[in-house]
């Protein structure tokens, strides 16, 4: 029999107990044994459901507990995660947590801790909810040099970007329409300012690298400052706009970003709309591969924590290695990288517009009937570079990052 104990009973935790539960034959037969959820550490009772004998409140009853092999954790936060995970891992059990702000601020030292301790620390549903990309990285790519993981991390930006391409409608409409279905938060800040793509990349880079990649040191610019006329603009050449999370390794250099990003529809990652999300790799041998799918929500989310526990439940003697070391990668500046860049300017000055074909060289104008202001779309240049001609012009609105 293998026990499994929940931390945490929300929306996720609750999940996995359903998978648990609705899919137990088939988990049984993957793993050869008896699985049952044995007891869930939450702060509420429960009274009435059908849970409310496993209800504890005490975590020392799951840590103490020596028939639990394997502790789930779906609290969410870092501190109080953190400190049970590793208690968990110390005491000679599993740990498998969706907490991907868990698993970009300690990652690095549970993967340790619990290598230290032949158990495993594992979390595909980190990224991409019921998406296997942490799987495919540690393990299918295991011998590939990543050069390159650019994705679409996050389902709620996604709906927004995609009803405002597709609706016309504003951000704020869109925004309202996403919490209305329940993608985003009341406070929709994490998601929107990009700050979970930015957390996502991180684990995501971690695992590509080897090394330990700092979310803190990834340059993030989130959604809340996109317009309808961008895309009027993106219209123009058949794109659209999309909030990317990027890494990658050139010349041994590793960059990392998240911010929105003009495309056309010719990249890989355009057809990705509404919640879902999309996830290109590129490897050294392997080329390109694109990874799709349902990026987040309770039971795709809950699917990937029972994987893990199914991966934890077949090694269960053994530790296996992720391929993320305790190293720390260095990510280049922001400055340092090189992209397209769409800017768009106040006025439809010729003489501006000439100024423009001098300054940043080869650029396509783009302009809309009846907007007094025009747009250009230049070709790649280094970001530092760029910002020095940019800055310096006053009829300059703002600039998104390009790939044409
Ligand atoms: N808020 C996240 C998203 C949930 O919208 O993608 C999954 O991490």
């Amino acid at each position: 029999m293998i026990n499994v104990a929940i931390m945490g009973f929300g929306t996720i935790g609750s999940g996995v107990y359903e998978v648990i539960k609705h899919n137990n034959e088939a988990i049984k037969a993957e793993i050869w044994d008896d699985i049952r959820v044995k007891k869930i550490l939450d702060l509420k009772d429960f009274k009435g459901q059908e849970v409310e004998s496993l209800i504890v409140h005490d975590f020392n009853e799951i840590l103490n507990d020596k028939e639990i092999d394997i502790v789930v954790e779906t609290m969410g936060g870092v501190s109080l995660a953190y400190e049970f995970v590793k208690a968990v891992l110390k005491s000679g059990k599993h740990a498998v947590t969706s907490n991907k702000a868990l698993v970009a601020a300690r990652g690095t030292e549970l993967i340790q801790v619990a290598k230290e301790n032949n158990v495993n620390f594992m979390f595909e549903a980190s990224v991409g909810g019921g998406i296997p990309v942490i799987r495919t990285l540690a393990k299918a790519y295991a011998g590939e040099k990543i050069r390159e993981i650019t994705g679409i991390l996050n389902g709620t930006t996604n709906y927004i970007l995609t009803k405002m391409d597709e609706d016309g409608e504003t951000f704020e409409q869109a925004l309202t329409q996403a919490q209305k279905l329940g993608y985003a938060e009341r406070n929709p800040e994490a998601d929107v300012e990009g700050f979970d793509a930015c957390r996502k990349i991180a684990i995501l880079a971690s695992l590509a690298t080897g090394k330990e990649v700092d979310f803190e040191e990834i340059y993030t610019e989130g959604i809340s400052k996109i317009e309808k006329i961008d895309f009027a603009y993106a219209k123009l050449f058949h794109g659209s706009l999309k909030l990317f999370g990027s890494m990658k390794v050139e010349k041994s250099r590793l960059y990392a970003y998240v911010c929105p990003m003009m495309i056309t529809d010719r990249h890989l990652l355009y057809m990705v709309r509404g919640v879902y999300n999309g996830i290109m790799i590129e490897g050294n041998m392997l080329g390109k591969s694109m990874l799709y799918g349902s990026g987040a929500g309770k039971l795709p989310t809950a699917s990937a924590v029972v994987a893990d526990i199914i991966a934890s439940a077949r090694h269960k003697n053994k530790n296996v290695p992720m391929g993320w070391g305790s190293e720390k990668a260095k990510v280049e500046d922001i400055k340092e990288s090189t992209h397209q860049y769409f800017v768009r300017f106040s006025g439809n000055d010729t003489a501006l517009i000439e100024k423009c074909k001098k300054d940043f060289g080869e650029v396509k104008v783009l302009q809309l009937e009846g907007e007094d202001e025009f747009a250009i779309l230049t070709g790649t240049m280094k970001e530092d570079d760029f910002k020095q001609i940019v800055e310096k012009i006053p009829e300059t609105i703002k600039f998104i990052r390009a790939i044409l």
